[in-house]
């Protein structure tokens, strides 16, 4: 079976890259990414980019979605605009998105994919934490969503991938925070999709498992989560030791 690549602390572009699909299938199309600059909004930015489409990076850090957009430029040879924002910051938001439209006149793809996590037992979990990363996942999405929809979407129809997780869908320990927050994800999708469906705006959940050689990944802790694990076995909890 194949390996994994050793993980990285920086996301550096693909070496070699065989399209899956048709070269130019997102030719001249512009994507906006709150969360571009690192692990899996990097690549889904690059794999844009390598099928011909113009990116828009984005997060809090302007720093690294300029480093981002630097190396995505150079391997691809197609514009990625880095903006710095907190989805959290209906301002920022706004403002981020009409910078967008004036540099390229318009926006294809959102795709959504900012988001905060950590480990974590509901007993000892603030209620600020709860909330924080609510606010980024979840009221982040809507943020995004909304603005874009009243600034472009609703004139010119487009496309809203959600990525989400499959931590909700059977409950896991340390994780309310996070599994909440992409279950409401995944519900707020379902809503705008019938909504803004009959506006040619596609909306879409994608849930990824566990991806390698990512911030999300690292933040799960294997040893932590194990002993956790261990804890529930001993007191009978059940269900005991989900995989991811
Ligand atoms: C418990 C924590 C905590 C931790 C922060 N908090 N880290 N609680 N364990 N490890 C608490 C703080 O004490 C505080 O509550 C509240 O959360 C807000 O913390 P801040 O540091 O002020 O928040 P902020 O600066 O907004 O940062 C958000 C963050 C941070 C989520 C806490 O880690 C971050 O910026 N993360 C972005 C990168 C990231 O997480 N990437 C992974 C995404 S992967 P109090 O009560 O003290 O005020 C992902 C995976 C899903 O989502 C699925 C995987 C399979
Ligand atoms: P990551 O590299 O940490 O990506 C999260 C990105 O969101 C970062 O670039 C971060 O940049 C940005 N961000 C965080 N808070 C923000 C905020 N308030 N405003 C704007 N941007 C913000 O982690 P990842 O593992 O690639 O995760 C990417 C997505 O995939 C997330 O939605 C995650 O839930 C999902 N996912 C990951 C896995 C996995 O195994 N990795 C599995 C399932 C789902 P700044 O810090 O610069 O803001």
């Amino acid at each position: 079976m194949a390996q994994p690549p050793p993980d990285v602390s920086e996301d550096e572009c693909l070496p070699e890259y065989r399209h899956l699909f048709c070269p130019d299938l997102l030719w001249d199309k512009v994507a906006f990414i709150p969360g571009g600059g690192s692990g899996i909004g990097f690549r889904i930015a690059e794999i844009f980019m390598r099928h011909g489409c113009h990116t828009v990076i984005a997060s809090r850090s302007l720093l690294r979605v300029s480093k981002a957009a630097g190396k995505l430029t150079a391997a691809t040879g197609r514009r990625c605009l880095p903006l710095s924002l907190d989805v959290r910051a209906l301002p920022a938001v706004a403002a981020a998105v009409d910078q967008a439209l004036k540099e390229f006149g318009k926006i294809d793809i959102l795709v959504n994919c900012a988001a905060g996590n950590f480990l974590c037992p509901a007993s000892t979990l603030s209620f600020n934490a709860f909330k924080t990363v609510m606010d980024i996942d979840t009221l982040g999405t809507f943020n995004t969503s909304r603005v874009l929809y009243e600034k472009f979407f609703r004139d010119h129809g487009g496309v809203i991938v959600n990525i989400t997780a499959t931590l909700g869908t059977r409950g896991q320990v340390l994780q309310v925070h996070a599994g909440s927050a992409k279950a409401a994800v995944d519900a707020m999708t379902r809503h705008l999709a019938v909504e803004w469906g009959p506006q040619n705006i596609r909306v879409n959940s994608l849930a990824p498992g566990p991806i390698s050689g990512t911030e999300g990944f690292r933040r799960l802790d294997w040893p932590l989560r194990g002993a956790a694990q261990g804890m529930c076995r001993r007191q009978k909890l059940v269900p005991l030791g989900l995989p991811l």
